[in-house]
């Protein structure tokens, strides 16, 4: 990382950094060196592509009786070629017009942005920063409306130089006031806002809506539950009980359950807190989850609670999953506990073959892991209030891939290793650092393991590894099969019998990203995937209403070294003959990564998030070649008025006639 990086450069390359363990990973390193190398799918042809596959990934195409799709349903669209420029780009049979924007109103009465004259109060009744995973809940709640629902969405960060005037030349430690960090804090957290319709068949946002609400670390208050609840380690001067805590932040991917809830993340929580901390007893903790991160936003200036100095186990109350009551405008959100804290990235979830709930979960780290939690209690379809406090009681698990398919391993307290002994005194001990419990179980180290998609059309499971620099050779193995891998690749998984309850799965890496024209690279597509189709650093994924796999890429900084072009979204075969061919239907403008595609239950619409246009690896813009302020930004997307940055915006994307997106 530069000095001279922008600091939403410096915390998208945050993920980039593996952190220490002070539980060496000494079981897993001895797996991973057992288990060694596999390259699954080297080469192009579609002969080299067989000749490599492993007899186990044959047996389980054979045995894929799902529907096959036709090449025109996979692609009933027109690519968008390869490239980077200062605006977004769609399919030609395709449209894409603004929804919603940083600074447009949410809340009834909201004043108009104004983006010189901005505070905290306004903030805190607009749309915030950084948009990233969107959720759709039909209205009335329990139909399969596509024409109404409440839209979910996560605003990750700030780009502070980007907000505001005069920043990027000014000293941070005088610019930044109570005035500026309390602005970065309201437009953190999320919204919930009514869309709908209207009687011309556009969307447009209800601001008059009962139900929208603004969620931030500023203003929301939020209690906590399930096994960590109450906990000495959550306790605090500000909370003296460890039930109760103001908020979250950076929240990352999420999603809806099934009784209509928003599970939000909350993922690079350290980049939150200043201060070196002051409890020996919380040390290997804090270590464990990158403390002190060295750049942090400095709210603890003006909000005690974020000086580890002052309040130590203030970061024992984030890295949790929060879950949202978007049908309640005035419920409170909960932090459960029982799925484990760490740097959260995700939480799809699906149905297990009696009932349960299964929610997949990524720590988007270098050298983290892929978690899933099953609760013990069946979701009730038919009452909503029952399942209200289901996701309290269950088992999280974390993933060990082998040679031949792989096997979740419970994180139980007193169980393999999860006691006294290793400093884990009770389940709350082992939800709290459940990187270091997962570590001591052999869990498989993966390249930054973000969004975790279970397909309802054929009950597979896909894992978007993004990326990993820091991968020495000695370090790759079968699900990691690059060193230096700037590309990353998506796992597919199978549970054993098709129930998401099962331990044990199967699992192929259905692509290995990167450009297929350059063998050293090692990428790996169906040979029919064009020049503009293939893709890098995978993110947010969503399954469409036909069962095709959407993938949102993130290159960050880095994106001239990975692919040369703009972020994007992409279909992707993943059955058929067409399994592992990719098509772009949607290119970024500069600087923004594209996330959170979530679609209508009819297909028909399918919303998306550009998040930080403008920000990122502006010094490798041909014609730009600088750092992107407020006062001279690499794009002005999406109002390109001399007077405004850059903003985050939703889009909404549907065909030009009419059908389901992607044809
Ligand atoms: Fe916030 Fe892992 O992307
Ligand atoms: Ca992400
Ligand atoms: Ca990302």
């Amino acid at each position: 990382m530069s000095e001279c990086d922008s600091r939403g450069e410096q915390l998208e390359a945050a993920d980039d950094e593996p952190v220490a363990r002070a539980t060496a990973p000494s079981l897993a390193t001895l797996w991973q060196r057992r288990i060694g190398r596999r390259d699954l799918l080297s080469g192009f042809g579609k002969a080299a592509l067989l000749a490599t596959v492993s007899p186990a990934i044959l047996s389980l195409a054979a045995c894929d009786d799902t529907p096959q799709y036709t090449p025109d349903d996979i692609f009933g669209f027109e690519e968008v070629p390869h490239g980077i420029d200062e605006t977004h780009h769609i399919a030609a049979d395709h449209n894409a017009g603004i929804l919603i924007r940083w600074g447009d109103p949410v809340l009834p009465g909201a004043p108009p942005f104004n983006v010189l004259e901005q505070s905290a109060a306004s903030q805190l009744a607009q749309f915030g920063y950084n948009n990233d995973y969107i959720g759709f809940i039909p209205l009335p709640y329990g139909s399969n409306a596509s024409d109404r629902g409440l839209l979910c969405i996560h605003h990750e960060y700030t780009n502070d130089d980007l907000m505001h005037a005069g920043m990027a030349d000014a000293d941070p430690r005088e610019f930044y006031t109570r005035r500026i960090a309390e602005i970065s804090m309201a437009a953190h957290g999320g919204t919930i806002v009514e869309v709908a319709r209207d009687g011309n068949g556009n969307w447009q946002v209800v601001t008059e809506s009962k139900y929208n609400r603004r969620i931030t670390p500023l203003s929301t208050t939020m209690s906590i539950s399930g096994p960590a609840a109450g906990h000495p380690r959550l306790q605090t001067s500000e909370d003296p009980t460890g039930h109760n805590v103001m908020g979250t932040f950076n929240n990352c991917a999420g999603g809806i359950t099934p009784w209509g809830t928003w599970l939000m993340s909350e993922e690079n929580f350290n980049f939150y807190f200043i201060g070196q901390p002051s409890d020996e007893a919380e040390a290997a903790n804090h270590e464990r989850m990158g403390f002190p991160a060295g750049r942090a936003y400095p709210w603890g200036a003006y909000h005690k609670r974020f000086d580890l100095a002052a309040e130590p186990r203030e970061p024992n109350r984030y890295g949790w999953v929060v879950e949202v009551d978007p049908l309640d405008p005035a419920s409170t959100p909960v932090k459960r506990t029982a799925l484990g804290r760490f740097k959260h990235e995700g939480c799809e979830n699906a149905l297990t073959k009696d009932g349960r709930l299964v929610v997949y979960m990524g720590d988007d780290q270098q050298f983290e892991y892929l978690y899933k939690f099953v609760t013990a209690g069946m979701v009730d379809a038919g009452d909503r209030a029952a399942n209200a406090d289901l996701l309290d009681n269950g088992t999280l698990y974390v993933a060990r891939f082998e040679e031949d398919g792989g096997r979740w391993l419970p994180l139980v307290h007193g169980q393999n290793g999860l006691d006294e002994t290793n400093g884990f005194a009770s389940q709350a001990d082992v939800l709290i650092e459940a990187r270091r419990a997962a570590d001591i179980l052999g869990a498989t180290p993966l390249d930054r393991p973000e969004d975790v998609t279970p397909s309802p059309a054929t009950g597979k499971i896909y894992v978007a590894l993004t990326n990993s620099k820091e991968r020495a050779p000695e370090q790759v193995d079968a699900v990691n099969p690059r060193a230096a891998n700037l590309w990353g690749q998506i796992v597919e998984m199978e549970p054993e019998g098709g129930d998401h309850g099962a331990e044990n799965f199967a699992w192929t890496l259905i692509v290995k990203c990167g450009d297929p024209r350059f063998p050293a690279i090692g990428a790996a597509w169906h040979p029919d995937t064009g020049e503009n189709g293939w893709f890098t650093c995978p993110d947010n994924m969503e399954v469409d209403a036909k069962g095709r796999l959407w993938v949102a890429t993130d290159q960050g900084s880095g994106w001239s070294a990975s692919s040369g072009g703009a972020d994007g979204l992409y279909a992707l075969a993943t059955q058929g003959e067409k399994r592992g061919l990719a098509r772009r239907i949607f290119r970024a403008p500069i600087g923004a990564e594209v996330c959170g595609p979530c679609f209508t239950p009819d297909g028909t619409t399918l919303f998306l998030a550009v998040q930080h246009p403008g920000a990122d690896g502006t010094k490798s813009f041909k014609g730009f070649e600088r750092t992107s302020t407020f006062e001279d930004p690499a794009t002005r997307w999406p109002d390109f008025d001399a007077a405004m940055p850059p903003r985050p915006s939703v889009l909404v994307i549907t065909a030009k006639n009419g059908g389901p997106v992607g044809g």
